[in-house]
């Protein structure tokens, strides 16, 4: 159905259908890999069996340096898996990657089930898991944020997270449940193996959805995005909120793609960091946004605690059950997500990243002044030779402020990272822009997962709870961070979003409305001979990358 110049996409939107919330929400299940590879290894390293299995029967631990290895190669094929993604992403599309991905990555857990006896071949099925986890973390953020209904993105990005935090609990469960099998190496072979499941569900799942239309609009396959707009939105063939919606991811890609220097691979790299830095929309702007909100996130300290809580639990000597604490947190982490589904949409992405990290902040400085008065770096040495707290009660508080530490992240930081860099790109950048944050996520990840032990152990910097000083510190730079430098990105379309970095400062952005749109502008500036808005009828007006002849005569 051909639109009227006065449409506007602001005015009127598919409703949300039900089949779109299904869609949109089973592309989310990739969260679970992330969170399960986090988690499990945890497990893994302490199996009597996988122990005896990398370094002999008469050795107690895995040593230092192949811990070291077997944790940090996952978290460097992700950082090359990532950024290698976007730009398969761009070229065979969001869903054949994010495929790959998985078979990728069943490849690694095959590598690592049937061969795990042995430290290279672990380390080799990890490397080649981690790339497929890659392609997975960052690409689903960018599918899901290009086929989810506007004003419920958020909220669905949001349901990623939550499947982190599901992957990260079922690792504690199966891990706690498996450690004490003997026998055919089960005790590491059953965590490992179970990762196949995850792999095979997503891809065969993925299969039956749609790709994104905004990498149809990008091949300029106009056709295929309005098919596929038709299924995500539920709307029938010739819908008319379909056409608005397509004509404006046009107009906007035309108008993105006008402003890229270069459509070569390195010019496309390149534009990613194009522009000056102290303009808030250029390209390079947004690329240190997505970058430093992901190496933000993971600066909150949130992985000391799922990675190292169990030992630094039982360093104090105040826990009784050290691995089942471990578990209560990563529960809490599970149960406080889906708060984020309801306040990432009501109250916006900047007030959740700015009260997320003042309530992270003041639990951290909490449980760092209490260790130093009178909790965890309080211990005396027993008769037995044991190191015991001194004051449990005071232990226990810290505990407590460390649940609500997590609750305050799993609801803020943890889904509005995810959810902002899914937004914060302009089309002809999105794959790398997300793919470069995602790998700054890993990164960042890797080098506090590296560092942590040192600062915290009784060898090295002996800090013990006064890491939290490190974290609160950390959280208050994320706290000025969020208030400077976050937009709101509430309710917009992707479209709006861009336009939203042209017009306004992030302090400002939560009052700013859209008041054009792309496809209207270029209305304005290609006027049709006949009135009919159908710029295409101008011989002299450009084709457009995105306007192959005739396809969208009637949409921009
Ligand atoms: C972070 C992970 C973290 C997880 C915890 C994610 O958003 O990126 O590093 O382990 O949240 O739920």
């Amino acid at each position: 159905m051909p639109l009227a110049a006065t449409d506007d996409v602001n005015a009127i939107e598919a409703p949300v259908t039900f089949k779109a919330y299904l869609m949109c929400a089973f592309a989310s299940f990739g969260g679970i890999f992330f969170g399960y590879d986090s988690g499990y290894i945890n497990g893994v390293l302490g199996s009597r069996e996988f122990i005896t299995a990398i370094q002999g029967a008469d050795a107690d631990e895995i040593s230092e340096s192949n811990t070291s290895l077997i944790v940090s190669i996952l978290s460097a094929g992700t950082f090359f898996g990532a950024l290698i993604a976007g730009d398969l992403a761009d070229r065979f599309g969001r869903r054949w990657t994010i495929i790959s991905g998985c078979g990728i990555y069943i490849a690694g857990v095959v590598v690592q089930m049937f061969a795990a006896s042995a430290l290279a071949t672990i380390v080799m099925g990890r490397l080649l898991a981690g790339f497929g986890v890659g392609f997975v973390s960052a690409i689903i953020i960018l599918y899901m944020s290009e086929i989810c209904p506007r004003k419920i993105r958020g909220a669905l990005v949001s349901g990623y997270q939550f499947a982190i935090t599901i992957g990260l609990m079922l690792a504690a469960i199966i891990n706690n449940f498996t450690s004490d099998l003997e026998g055919g190496g089960a005790s590491y072979r059953i965590p490992i193996g179970i990762q196949f499941a995850w792999g095979l569900i997503l891809g065969i799942g993925l299969f039956f959805l749609p790709d994104s239309p905004r990498y149809f609009v990008k091949r300029g396959k106009l056709d295929k995005a309005r098919d596929v707009l038709v299924r995500l939105r539920g709307q029938p063939a010739d819908s008319k909120l379909v056409e608005v919606e397509l004509a404006e991811i046009v107009a906007n890609a035309e108008a993105e793609a006008r402003a890229m220097p270069t459509d070569t691979w390195f010019g496309s790299w390149a534009a990613c960091f194009s522009g000056s830095v102290f303009d808030s929309s250029s390209n390079l702007r947004r690329t240190i946004l997505g970058t430093s909100l992901q190496m933000m996130q993971q600066w909150t300290g949130v992985n000391f605690i799922f990675y190292y809580s169990t030992p630094f639990l039982q360093s104090t000597g105040a826990i009784d059950d050290a691995f089942l604490t471990s578990m209560i947190f990563t529960i809490v982490n599970v149960c406080s997500t889906p708060i984020s589904f309801y306040t990432v949409e009501k109250f916006g992405r900047r007030p959740l990243l700015i009260w997320g990290a003042c309530g992270m902040m003041i639990c951290q400085f909490l449980t760092a002044i209490i260790g130093v008065t009178v909790g965890f770096n309080k211990t005396f040495v027993n008769a037995a030779g044991e190191t015991l707290a001194t004051n449990v009660s005071a232990v226990n508080a810290q505990v407590a402020f460390i649940a609500i530490f997590i609750f305050f992240f799993a609801s803020t930081w943890g889904p509005g990272a995810w959810v902002l860099i899914g937004e914060i790109f302009p089309l002809p950048i999105r794959s790398r822009g997300v793919a470069l944050s995602t790998a700054s996520n890993w990164l960042w990840n890797t080098i506090i997962a590296v560092i942590t032990p040192y600062m915290v152990g009784s060898n090295r910097g002996n800090l013990r709870s006064s890491v939290f000083f490190v974290w609160g510190g950390l959280c208050s730079c994320a706290f000025v961070y969020a208030y400077f430098l976050v937009p709101e990105t509430k309710g917009l379309s992707l479209e709006q979003v861009d336009q939203l970095f042209a017009e306004t400062t992030p302090r400002k952005s939560s009052r700013w409305r859209p008041t054009r749109t792309y496809a209207a502008e270029k209305r304005e500036q290609y006027p049709s001979h006949d009135g009919s808005g159908d710029n295409f009828a101008d011989p002299s007006a450009p084709k457009g990358k995105y306007g192959n002849e005739g396809e969208v005569s009637h949409l921009a």
